[in-house]
């Protein structure tokens, strides 16, 4: 019997997916990345040198993983091919890729409008990874985008390179910003199409094929829940639906076929880029966090706000996207604090309320609520198993599990793959 797992990020991304996505995908058959582009990324450790993946899906370096880039991405040629290139250094040729001819391609206008555009925004900014994300979703959804099968038609290509060109260089123009030349482009995006033609296909047909055979199918998430374009907190978030449920809309597959979805949370809370945090807090504890957690972006280098656990936005992120099993990431880093609090209700306007606010005035405006907690003082990246946790370790764990009432899967004490502790194995 096939299995169908979404890995998704509970928080705002960064949640330490890629180190789930890494494991569970050592018993998957396929690898699916179905939403977002570039902005994503995490490293990974190969014959021990370091890689970070920005696009493509984590079984890349497993032969006998299938891997899919489906139709709800992003996809830059240039940095996409330079990715790819990374892995043949590596000696790393011999992958199984389809690429979707419905994933829509990030143009150089796209990355030159996401940093434009954020200037515009002033004090207002998102904080975006200036990876074109935004503008390539705003002309997908305005049905003015290019998909990747556009490229493999030279005639096509034509028509609709000169129909955005049109309209983004009057946009440029206006906004007194270079404009792009369509003579310059096109023999380019040709041939990218050229190169990328050997992995393109329709996704979904091979997808649905792979399902019907009972393969071990893995959808690892990028970014996190709360960036969701419509469950987020917007306007603070990224262009594409980083839950569960787009991930059958955005690889062509059944709604009814998804069987599992592990949310993966970090021990605490952070968050990259501007946007409400309502746990967030600055002092020599959140830096002792940063800097034991390693937080600083893989994408941007950018240092990450600290917060503590929210169970609000793991609740939040439980109704709107489903999750049958929790991943907590980095408990290691919470070692040798004497006190640890987690988020338990919101304040707003002098009522306690248990959800997310929908309005970002309001969701500004709410003071998190707080169980403290005893800390512990060993040493815990060697545990093995639940029971040789400290006490308040697993206290800790279970007060999580019962806040939220999402048990939990498996949880992590430190970055390698054998400083994962399984309490639920989930392909078998
Ligand atoms: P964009 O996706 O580049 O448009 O950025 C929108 C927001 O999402 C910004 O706050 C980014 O910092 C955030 N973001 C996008 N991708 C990731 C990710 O993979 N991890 C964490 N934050 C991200």
């Amino acid at each position: 019997m096939g299995k169908l797992v979404v890995v998704v990020g509970t928080q705002w991304g960064d949640e330490g997916k890629g180190k789930v996505t890494d494991f569970l995908a050592t018993q998957a058959d396929v690898v699916v990345r179905s939403q977002g582009g570039n902005n994503a990324g995490h490293t990974i450790l190969f014959n021990h040198q370091k890689f970070a993946l920005h696009f493509l899906p984590s079984g890349i370096l497993n032969p006998k993983i299938t891997n899919y880039m489906t139709n709800g991405m992003v996809i830059e040629p240039k940095s996409f091919f330079q990715e790819l290139e990374g892995l043949n250094k590596l000696g790393i040729t011999n992958y199984q890729l389809h690429i979707s001819d419905r994933a829509h391609v990030i143009m150089p206008y796209h990355i030159a409008l996401d940093g434009i555009l954020e200037n515009l925004k002033g004090s207002e900014a998102v904080g975006t990874t200036k990876k074109g994300i935004g503008p390539a979703y705003t002309d997908k959804v305005s049905r003015s985008g290019i998909r990747i099968g556009d490229l493999l038609h030279p005639d096509m290509l034509k028509q609709r390179l000169l129909a955005n060109l049109n309209f983004t260089n009057r946009l440029l123009s206006a906004l007194g910003e270079k404009m792009y030349e369509f003579d310059e482009l096109y023999p380019i995006y040709l041939d990218y199409g050229k190169k990328i033609a050997p992995y393109v296909c329709d996704t979904s047909l091979l997808l649905n094929q792979e399902i019907e055979a009972g393969k071990r199918i893995l959808f690892e998430g990028a970014q996190g829940v709360m960036l969701c374009i419509e469950q987020g907190t917007y306007p603070y978030v990224t262009s594409s639906s980083p839950s569960a449920a787009s991930v059958p809309l955005n690889a062509g597959i059944s709604p009814m076929a998804l069987t599992d979805v592990v949310g993966v949370t970090k021990a605490y809370s952070t968050r990259v880029g501007g946007g409400a945090f309502p746990t967030e807090f600055e002092d020599d504890i959140s830096r002792q966090i940063r800097e034991v957690g390693h937080e600083y972006g893989t994408t941007t280098g950018r240092p990450r706000r600290i917060g503590w656990l929210d169970t609000i936005v793991l609740k939040h992120t439980k109704r709107v996207s489903g999750l049958t099993g929790l991943a907590i990431m980095l408990l290691d880093v919470l070692s040798g604090l004497e006190t640890l609090k987690i988020c338990t209700h919101y304040e707003l306007d002098g009522k306690v309320i248990e959800y997310v606010p929908g309005n970002y005035a309001d969701f500004i405006r709410v003071n998190p609520i707080y169980q403290e907690l005893p800390g512990w003082n060993e040493d815990i990246t060697g545990v093995q198993s639940f029971d040789e946790l400290p006490k308040n370790a697993k206290n800790y764990l279970r007060t999580i599990e019962k806040l939220t009432g999402v048990p939990i899967t498996l949880f992590s004490v430190g970055p390698d793959r054998t400083q994962t502790v399984v309490l639920k194995q989930i392909f078998e």
